[in-house]
């Protein structure tokens, strides 16, 4: 199927399955995958790591001096982006439980979101791209040719989201999971800057009962109606 070489933005809320959902697309639509939140938590980590993030506070004097330098950079590791830190891979700690606790309130400050939204525009310069985030639709991207907007019953998100964590040996308990994605919905969506929105042109998809098999039929079908392609291609997955 001939897709042109467009920007797909996904926005949504978390632990809604974007970035699953995004990198299927990716694969089999033949796009570039970028997860915007993954330069959030390489930030975050960042800072962390350098102490301007410990014990509950983040001194912002201290994180935007950290930032600026940094090499983020996404490299294809088995066919798999992966967020690198110059030459270090660090895919896994960004996706950790003390990252996560930090990453909503690292991306409400403005220097952080103009900085990545800086290196998200020069790592999509290839235009075929599909990137995943709060802001993609509304604020990186809103020429953005197509737009997904993500939601899905907050239990079955929680639900997801901590057996993730747990299949990662992560020690939480599933109250704290919830406690967590209210927190970060909140906080997502009420940030002065570049707050979570729907942009007025994005197509929802509630993935509350769907498999993911079923989701790439769904953005076929979009794919189809929007560009008028009428031949759909054998699916993968
Ligand atoms: O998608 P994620 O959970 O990896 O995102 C991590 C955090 O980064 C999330 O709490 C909100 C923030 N984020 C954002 O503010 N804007 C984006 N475009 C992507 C993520």
């Amino acid at each position: 199927m001939n897709i042109p070489d467009i920007i797909i933005a996904v926005d949504g809320y978390s632990s809604t399955g974007k970035s699953t959902f995004a990198k299927l697309v990716a694969q089999e639509f033949d796009f570039l995958y970028l997860d915007s939140g993954a330069m959030y938590r390489g930030v975050t980590l960042a800072g962390l790591e350098a102490g301007a993030i410990a014990d509950g506070t983040i001194d912002e004097a201290a994180l935007l001096p950290v930032m600026e330098p940094l090499q983020l950079h996404f490299r294809r590791v088995d066919g798999v982006n992966q967020l690198f830190l110059g030459d270090r891979s660090i895919e896994k700690e960004i996706r950790g439980w003390e990252v996560s606790q930090y990453v909503s309130p690292v991306s409400a400050i403005p220097e952080v979101r103009a900085w990545v939204d800086s290196r998200l525009h020069a790592f999509a310069e290839s235009g075929r791209v599909i990137m995943d985030g709060r802001d993609i639709g509304t604020t990186v991207f809103p020429n953005a040719q197509l737009k997904v907007f993500m939601t899905a019953d907050p239990a079955v998100r929680a639900q997801r989201r901590y057996d993730e964590l747990q299949l990662k040996g992560e020690k939480t308990t599933l109250e704290e999971v919830q406690a967590n994605l209210k927190d970060r919905d909140y906080r997502d969506s009420h940030r002065p800057t570049s707050p979570l929105r729907q942009a007025a042109d994005a197509y929802v998809l509630d993935n509350t009962h769907m498999t993911l098999h079923e989701e790439v039929v769904w953005m076929l079908g979009l794919l189809q109606g929007k560009f008028g392609l009428l031949e759909a291609p054998g699916l993968s997955c």
